[in-house]
Protein backbone atom coordinates (compact mmCIF):
# COMPACT_ATOMS: atom_id res chain seq x y z
CA UNK A 1 0.00 0.00 0.00
CA UNK A 2 1.61 3.48 -1.04
CA UNK A 3 1.06 6.92 0.60
CA UNK A 4 1.39 10.50 -0.84
CA UNK A 5 2.56 13.05 1.78
CA UNK A 6 2.07 16.61 0.65
CA UNK A 7 4.08 19.19 2.16
CA UNK A 8 3.19 23.32 1.71
CA UNK A 9 6.43 24.64 1.06
CA UNK A 10 5.00 28.03 0.39
CA UNK A 11 6.55 30.46 2.72
CA UNK A 12 4.52 31.23 5.19
CA UNK A 13 3.83 27.50 5.95
CA UNK A 14 7.92 26.39 5.80
CA UNK A 15 8.78 29.60 7.64
CA UNK A 16 6.48 28.63 10.55
CA UNK A 17 7.81 24.97 10.56
CA UNK A 18 7.14 22.85 7.12
CA UNK A 19 11.03 23.22 7.13
CA UNK A 20 11.02 21.36 10.09
CA UNK A 21 8.67 18.86 9.53
CA UNK A 22 10.04 17.78 6.09
CA UNK A 23 12.93 16.94 7.51
CA UNK A 24 11.30 15.04 10.09
CA UNK A 25 9.27 13.00 7.13
CA UNK A 26 12.36 12.50 5.39
CA UNK A 27 14.30 10.63 8.18
CA UNK A 28 11.32 8.83 9.38
CA UNK A 29 11.30 7.59 5.58
CA UNK A 30 15.01 6.44 5.94
CA UNK A 31 14.42 5.06 9.03
CA UNK A 32 11.70 2.79 8.59
CA UNK A 33 12.76 1.94 4.59
CA UNK A 34 9.06 3.41 3.21
CA UNK A 35 10.93 5.21 0.13
CA UNK A 36 9.07 2.48 -2.14
CA UNK A 37 5.93 3.39 -0.34
CA UNK A 38 5.57 6.96 0.08
CA UNK A 39 5.84 9.70 -2.18
CA UNK A 40 6.76 12.53 -0.80
CA UNK A 41 5.90 16.25 -2.64
CA UNK A 42 5.69 19.89 -2.54
CA UNK A 43 2.83 22.14 -2.69
CA UNK A 44 2.44 25.96 -3.25
CA UNK A 45 0.91 27.76 -1.20
CA UNK A 46 -3.06 26.42 -1.48
CA UNK A 47 -4.12 29.87 0.43
CA UNK A 48 -4.64 28.05 4.12
CA UNK A 49 -1.67 29.91 5.78
CA UNK A 50 -3.75 30.95 8.68
CA UNK A 51 -4.00 27.00 9.41
CA UNK A 52 -0.37 26.05 8.77
CA UNK A 53 1.97 24.43 8.77
CA UNK A 54 0.16 22.52 5.89
CA UNK A 55 0.46 18.88 5.59
CA UNK A 56 -1.84 16.48 3.66
CA UNK A 57 -1.30 12.46 4.08
CA UNK A 58 -3.50 10.81 2.16
CA UNK A 59 -5.49 13.29 1.26
CA UNK A 60 -6.41 14.08 4.92
CA UNK A 61 -5.16 17.45 5.73
CA UNK A 62 -3.75 18.22 8.76
CA UNK A 63 -3.13 21.95 10.24
CA UNK A 64 -1.07 23.54 12.77
CA UNK A 65 1.55 21.02 12.49
CA UNK A 66 4.35 20.56 14.61
CA UNK A 67 7.10 17.98 14.71
CA UNK A 68 5.83 16.55 17.47
CA UNK A 69 2.28 16.04 16.57
CA UNK A 70 3.78 15.05 12.90
CA UNK A 71 5.24 12.58 14.66
CA UNK A 72 2.47 10.86 16.49
CA UNK A 73 0.60 10.88 12.88
CA UNK A 74 3.73 9.20 11.02
CA UNK A 75 3.59 6.48 13.80
CA UNK A 76 0.00 6.12 13.49
CA UNK A 77 -0.32 5.76 9.88
CA UNK A 78 2.58 3.90 8.97
CA UNK A 79 3.59 1.84 12.20
CA UNK A 80 0.23 0.95 12.43
CA UNK A 81 1.01 0.12 16.15
CA UNK A 82 -1.86 -1.76 18.34
CA UNK A 83 0.59 -4.81 18.37
CA UNK A 84 3.16 -4.62 20.66
CA UNK A 85 4.99 -7.75 19.74
CA UNK A 86 8.61 -7.39 18.94
S1 LIG B 1 2.07 28.89 2.79
FE1 LIG B 1 1.03 27.04 3.19
S2 LIG B 1 -1.02 27.55 2.85
FE2 LIG B 1 0.01 29.38 2.41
Amino acid sequence: MSSTIKVCMGSSCFARGNSKNLQLIQKYINEHNLEAQVELTGLRCCDKCSKGPNITIDEVEYNNMDTGTLYDILEKHFNKSGDTNV
